[in-house]
């Protein structure tokens, strides 16, 4: 079952977790890391254990970038969470980091992290030094500012901005503050096997798309104890999001595409490539 399968490889990520942070010296800012890393549904981890599995790359290996990028993803969280950007005292059902400790914290463990997601994903179990350097430099640019660096500075400027943003812009924007984490997360698989990502490629930018709209869905219509996180926010707050432009019901019909066409992309790989689908059926369907 998809629901076991997850938590199987979320396990896996915490368990990795709990050696590597395990061994930092216990000071505020690690255990604001190791907080940070706990919980979530680890949807980029298991794009990496599961891409890497459809190409024979064993889980001891993946575990490396698959810890790195919900490292990674866990940094953008704290951030987003601070009162200059989302301002939320809420995630993952637990009070955020700068709440917990203060806002000090919450930069340097964000940082922290960021620089640890690198050194996991060039962790000589990792692979060869040319897939280590080709994850690394491919996270770089999935994660600044050309992709969800960039992402999130849209996401802040729209919020301000004079006239809502088009079509065009909003997928620009999504595309960078959630696509380009994901893209590298379905990819990594074929990296680690020095395979063409192309089909997985394919596959992210439609799951990453329709992953983004669901989260902009959840805050209008979620319920906020199963989303650990506060809800009915965005339009307030005035972001931009395919809701607040398309609407719910379109938005609702053009996530469903969206996972049809994330399958479609997969169909070269066969039955192998049943978990990754069942991952973008869930992703719409998620309640958190
Ligand atoms: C939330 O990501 C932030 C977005 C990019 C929309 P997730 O919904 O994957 O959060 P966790 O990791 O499961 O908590
Ligand atoms: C956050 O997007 C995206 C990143 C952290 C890169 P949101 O601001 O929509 O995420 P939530 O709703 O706070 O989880
Ligand atoms: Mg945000
Ligand atoms: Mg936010
Ligand atoms: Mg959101």
């Amino acid at each position: 079952m998809f629901s076991e399968r997850l938590a199987q490889d979320a396990a896996l990520i915490q368990t990795q977790f709990d050696l590597v942070l395990g061994a930092l010296d216990d000071v505020d800012v690690t255990r604001a890391m190791a907080y940070a890393t706990q919980g979530g549904k680890r949807l980029r981890g298991f794009l990496v254990l599961e891409s890497a599995r459809l190409h024979g790359i064993p889980a001891d290996q993946a575990i490396w970038p698959a810890a790195g990028i919900e490292a990674l993803h866990a940094y953008s969280l704290v951030h987003d969470d601070l009162p200059c950007m989302d301002d939320d005292d809420l995630r993952r059902g637990r009070p955020t980091v700068h709440v917990k400790w203060n806002e000090g914290i919450a930069v340097l463990a964000g940082d922290a992290l960021q620089t640890l997601a690198f050194e996991l994903c060039t962790h000589p179990k990792a692979g060869s030094s040319a897939v280590r350097a080709e994850l690394a430099l491919k996270l770089a640019r999935a994660s600044g500012a050309q992709g969800m660096v960039l992402g999130q500075a849209l996401d802040i400027a729209a919020e301000t901005a004079d006239s809502p943003l088009t079509l065009e812009e909003i997928t620009r924007l999504q595309a960078g503050k959630t696509g380009a984490l994901i893209e590298w997360s379905a990819c990594a698989g074929a990296i680690l096997a020095q395979a063409d990502p192309k089909s997985l490629r394919q596959y992210a930018r439609a799951l990453g798309l329709a992953f983004q709209i669901a989260d902009d869905i959840l805050d209008v219509e979620g319920d906020s104890k199963k989303a650990g996180k506060r809800l009915q926010k965005d339009a307030q707050a005035g972001k931009a999001t395919f809701v607040s432009l398309l609407g719910l019901e379109a938005a609702k019909a053009r996530a469903a595409e969206l996972v049809d066409q994330a399958c479609a992309a997969l169909d070269g790989y066969g039955s192998k490539a049943e978990t990754l689908k069942d991952a973008a059926r869930f992703v719409i369907a998620r309640e958190s």
